[in-house]
């Protein structure tokens, strides 16, 4: 018989766990890690390093993480539906697999992509739709042991240079298009563009999609379909070591340039099992349903790697809330009657501000569980989701992460946790948690706000970044050695929830995109009208914060020319990153705010953007303060 995964079913035990995870972390560590499908066990638990960043978890196992999402199934829940896929168009077909089906499939796209010559420890980029094919594609390259980067499918040419450039990717996975709401997107075109820059990619697979004629490369570009005519549905795993890096997933950080976050295979994998398994307390027979894209670290672990891992049925969402109108999600909630749905504030406040009879015109009985990720909810998204949607019923679990973090570090547990509105919770066990002082001094106590820091490596932490560990070393480990920093500030209430402020560096989070304001800028300094700019984040109904960038010019611009110009900088910004990064407002300046050293002095463009322009604090410092009553004067 096998051992059957440990899962928390009141809060005494998760007081239990908690208690045993901070006490002895390789014992309990080691015991979740028992159940899983080893090809060979681990030597040593966990090889800690919170100052050096060199953390390693299960070290010497051997496992594939492909044979623990489907091969470990088949037995018990072969003929069980693995992955639903919604099209865009609720008109059109939806597509149903089992796990044997999905095994099969994987099996089948990992023989593609060996008979195309990838090998283990090869990078693969996917720039592709949120169609099953993306699913499987992830899992074929987990098969066979090459490294999955995927980039979410809305990024411009140049961003995909970038980030394939960063990895070397030898190998390309897209599609001839895709579909986002009423729109139609080509992004073979997109990719062929990008890969003008890219060197290090000698294949492009292209799964048709949309049935749309596209460019092929003589001796570069292969049909999915053609190549899958030969390939047999059969493939062994490839033996991966625990610590095998599994993906390289892009994310923005306080300086220009995206970072590789990278995870690795043992530890990765029981991170998203235990945490999803926990938190969702998903059932045997529910249907579970994450909208975040697969692009995103959420779709990695909460869409794809987690459910899969614990035998559930997952949807897999090609659309957009609001299409063909804004009761989309609660007519597939009710279409296929998922039981526990997980989703961002901002797509809740975006729907929010629909009729309501959007949402009471569905019965959403089906539904048990709420859940949201991505940015702090506020109060009111809160509670129009847990009275309109959950109907007053279902826990709606907050949960906080990051793409550093593998899976939720901090977050209720569905049913069994104490619930506060805008209040992450509690860490899950193997999270230790602190706030520290700007010095880096732990803050005791409760009702004390201040830098949210971890004291202890957990499964899921980031391994490096790619191709440049010193970079991963002072972003997480150097700022308060003996500690993971997060970057997010954070309070702690009196009953001893955290609730998650924002952040506190120069990272901003738009719609739960985060981006870093140097590499907006960057992208602005890319037209040639510009000098120069500084973004900012400020609060926003709809994205929870909007980009605000302030611009100052080559050429003095006249009130006729504002518009032609802003619209030329939005264009450079797409171009450069993508329609996501999109400045909200533009203000066209003659200077910036700096100090004698030639810093900008972000607080004041912040409390500009902010519209608190009364209380500015010390302005003394500034080389010119005479530029801060212009900047307040040609406020947006
Ligand atoms: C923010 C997404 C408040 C936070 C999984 C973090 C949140 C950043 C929450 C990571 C939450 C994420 N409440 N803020 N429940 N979840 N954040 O890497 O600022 O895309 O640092 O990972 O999103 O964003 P990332």
């Amino acid at each position: 018989m096998p051992v059957p995964h440990p899962r928390l079913h009141s809060f005494a035990e998760y007081e239990e766990a908690y208690r045993r995870s901070v006490e002895n972390p390789e014992q309990f560590w080691a015991e979740v890690a028992e159940p899983f499908t080893w090809r060979r066990k681990w030597d040593t638990v966990l090889k800690a390093d919170l100052v050096g960043g060199h953390n390693e978890w299960y070290s010497g196992a051997k496992l594939n993480i492909t044979e623990n999402c489907l091969d470990r199934h088949l037995a018990t829940r072969g003929n069980k539906l693995a992955l639903i896929w919604e099209p865009n168009d609720p008109k059109t077909r939806q597509i149903r697999y089992t796990y044997r089906e999905l095994h099969q499939h994987v099996c089948q796209f990992a023989n593609v992509l060996l008979n195309n010559g990838v090998e283990k420890g090869d990078r693969v980029c996917l720039y592709m739709p949120m169609i099953p094919q993306l699913a499987i594609a992830v899992l074929a390259c987990a098969r066979i042991g090459a490294v999955h980067s995927v980039i979410f499918a809305g990024f411009s040419a140049t961003a995909i240079a970038d980030r394939v450039n960063d990895a070397q990717a030898t190998v390309v996975l897209t599609a001839d298009g895709l579909n986002r709401g009423p729109k139609q997107i080509p992004v073979k075109r997109v990719v062929d563009e990008a890969l003008e820059n890219c060197p290090s990619v000698r294949r492009v697979i292209v799964v048709e999609h949309l049935g749309w004629p596209v460019q092929m490369r003589e001796g570069r570009d292969v049909w999915y379909h053609e190549e899958a005519r030969e390939a047999a549905k059969t493939c062994p795993a490839e033996e991966m070591d625990a610590e095998d890096m599994l993906f390289i997933l892009y994310t923005s950080g306080s300086t220009g340039k995206p970072k590789g976050v990278v995870h690795t295979t043992a530890g990765y994998m029981v991170w998203a099992d235990y945490t999803f398994r926990n938190v969702f307390q998903v059932q045997e027979n529910d249907v579970y349903w994450c909208t975040a894209d697969i692009g995103w670290v959420t779709g990695h672990s909460y869409l794809l790697y987690g459910p899969l891992l614990s035998g559930s049925t997952t949807l897999l969402f090609e659309g957009v809330p609001t299409y063909p109108d804004a009761g989309r999600f609660w007519e597939v909630i009710d279409k296929h009657g998922v039981n526990v749905f997980y989703t961002a504030p901002t797509a809740i406040r975006s729907l929010m501000a629909t009729p309501l009879d959007n949402v009471l015109s569905y019965s959403l009985d089906s539904l048990r569980v709420l859940g949201t990720v991505g940015e702090p909810i506020n109060e009111e998204a809160w509670h129009w989701y847990h009275t309109h949607v959950g109907k007053e019923r279902c826990p709606v679990v907050d949960t906080w992460w990051q793409t550093e973090t593998g899976g939720i570090m901090i977050s209720a547990l569905a049913g069994i946790s104490p619930l506060r509105p805008t209040h992450a919770g509690q860490p899950l066990p193997g999270v230790q948690p602190v706030l520290l002082t700007q010095e880096g001094q732990e803050i005791q106590g409760n009702d004390e706000e201040g830098y949210l820091a971890i004291k202890f490596p957990w499964p899921g932490i980031i391994r490096t970044t790619y191709g440049d560990h010193e970079r991963a070393r002072q972003t997480y480990f150097g700022p308060y050695p003996g500690y993971y920093f997060t970057g997010d500030g954070a309070r702690r209430d009196s009953t001893g929830l955290y609730r998650i402020i924002g952040r506190v560096d120069d990272v901003i989070n738009v719609s739960g995109h985060r981006f870093g304001t140097a590499e907006i800028e960057n992208a602005i300094n890319q037209n040639a009208h510009v000098v120069e700019s500084a973004v900012v984040g400020y609060p926003h109904d709809v994205k929870g914060q909007g980009i605000y960038a302030f611009v100052i010019c080559r050429e003095p611009v006249g009130k006729a020319d504002a518009g032609h110009v802003e619209a030329s900088i939005i264009e450079t910004v797409v171009a450069e990153i993508g329609k996501i990064a999109k400045p909200d407002k533009i203000q066209i300046v003659s200077g910036l705010p700096k100090t004698r050293s030639g810093k900008i002095m972000r607080r004041i463009l912040r409390k500009v953007a902010e519209g608190e322009t009364t209380n500015l604090g010390d302005i003394t410092t500034l080389l010119d303060p005479g530029v801060v009553e212009e900047i307040i004067q040609g406020k947006k």
